[in-house]
């Protein structure tokens, strides 16, 4: 495991994906009822950045044709997307000063799906 800082969770707007760069992927932040979700920042039906889109429901929505996508499992719940796209595994750490700050381990998906 090789976790990186991605963001302070006073970041990460509630009703939107905060899009971050962390190594070699753009990865799309999002929060759902006090959990965070890190998912690769691309729509798996064409070439959008899924942290434009809306999160609602613990799924981010692509704002070109309005998949969503489960922020779980990365699945799109309707079409026209109908792949995966890839889940990273998240850890929130507290720091000494009292924030938080949200950690994505690019090197692993939770879901099997290869990053493109
Ligand atoms: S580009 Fe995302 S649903 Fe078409």
């Amino acid at each position: 495991m090789s976790f990186e800082r991605a963001c302070a969770i006073t970041d990460v707007p509630s009703d939107e994906a905060l899009g971050v760069t962390i190594g070699a992927y753009d990865v799309a932040v999002a929060g759902h009822d006090g959990e965070y979700f890190a998912v690769q920042d691309l729509c798996s039906h064409a070439a959008v950045a899924l942290s434009e889109g809306e999160v609602e429901d613990c799924t981010v929505e692509c704002w070109l044709h309005g998949s969503r996508f489960d922020l779980r499992t990365g699945k799109p719940t309707g079409l026209p997307a109908t792949e995966p796209v890839a889940t990273f595994p998240v850890e929130v750490r507290a720091n000494a000063d009292g924030t938080t700050d949200v950690y994505v381990d690019i090197t692993h998906t939770l879901n099997g799906v290869t990053p493109q």
